[in-house]
C-alpha cells in the first residue's frame, strides 16, 4: 500500500526543525560515512533496503538523512530512492524507537522534498501505516497494492 503525503501548508512538519531528541543528531551523510550507511541497513532491514539507501547515496546532494548518537547510527530514512517523488525506506535501531527520532527522520525529509519543489510525497509499500497518519497526515492511495513492487527481484 502508497500512501500521499501533502507537502504545501498547513502541512504539520512545515516548520519542523530535522533534529533528534535525546542527543541524537539528524543530518546527511558525509563521503567517508557512505559504506558503513549502507552495511549497517543491510544488516539491520535486509539487502532490498541497502539497495535503496545506496541510489538514495548516489543522488546529489544525497537524499538521504541518518540519526547518530557520537559515532553509533541510531536510524536512516531516504526519498527519490525507490523511485522519485516517493519517500522510504525508513528504519530506526529498535533499541532506539518510540524516542522521535522516526519522525524527526521523515520530517527531514518532508522538508528536503519540499524544498527540491515536490507538492506531494509518496510513501511507498508502507508497513507502519499509523506512523505516517500520525506524524504526516498521509492517506492511502487506492489500488496501490503490490503497486510498483509487483514482481520485485528478490536481492
Ligand atoms: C516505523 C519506525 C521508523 C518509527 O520510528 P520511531 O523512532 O519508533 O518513531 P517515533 O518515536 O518518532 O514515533 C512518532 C509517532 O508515531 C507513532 N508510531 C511509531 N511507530 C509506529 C507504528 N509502528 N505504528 C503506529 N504508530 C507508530 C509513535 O507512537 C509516535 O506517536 P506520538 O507522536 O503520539 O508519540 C520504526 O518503528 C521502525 O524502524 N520500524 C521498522 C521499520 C519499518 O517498519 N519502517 C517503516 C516501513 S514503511
Amino acid at each position: 500500500m502508497d500512501m500521499l503525503i501533502k507537502l504545501y501548508p498547513p502541512a504539520a512538519f512545515a516548520t519542523a526543525v530535522p533534529s533528534g531528541p535525546g542527543g541524537a543528531v539528524v543530518r546527511k551523510p558525509i563521503g567517508p560515512e557512505h559504506g558503513a550507511l549502507a552495511r549497517w541497513v543491510g544488516e539491520s532491514f535486509g539487502a532490498s533496503w541497502a539497495s535503496e539507501v545506496q541510489v538514495a547515496l548516489a543522488n546529489r546532494p544525497v537524499s538521504v538523512w541518518i540519526a547518530t548518537r557520537d559515532t553509533t547510527l541510531l536510524g536512516f530514512a531516504c526519498f527519490d530512492a525507490t523511485g522519485r517523488g516517493l519517500f522510504g525506506p525508513i528504519g530506526v535501531a529498535d533499541a532506539a524507537r518510540g524516542r522521535g527520532l522516526g519522525a524527526a527522520l521523515l520530517r527531514a525529509c518532508l522538508l528536503d522534498m519540499r524544498s527540491a519543489g515536490y507538492a506531494y510525497a509518496i510513501a511507498g509499500g508502507v508497513g507502519a501505516p499509523a506512523f505516517f497518519r500520525r506524524v504526516a497526515a498521509a492517506v492511502e492511495i487506492p489500488d496501490s497494492s503490490p503497486g510498483l513492487y509487483a514482481n520485485q527481484l528478490v536481492p
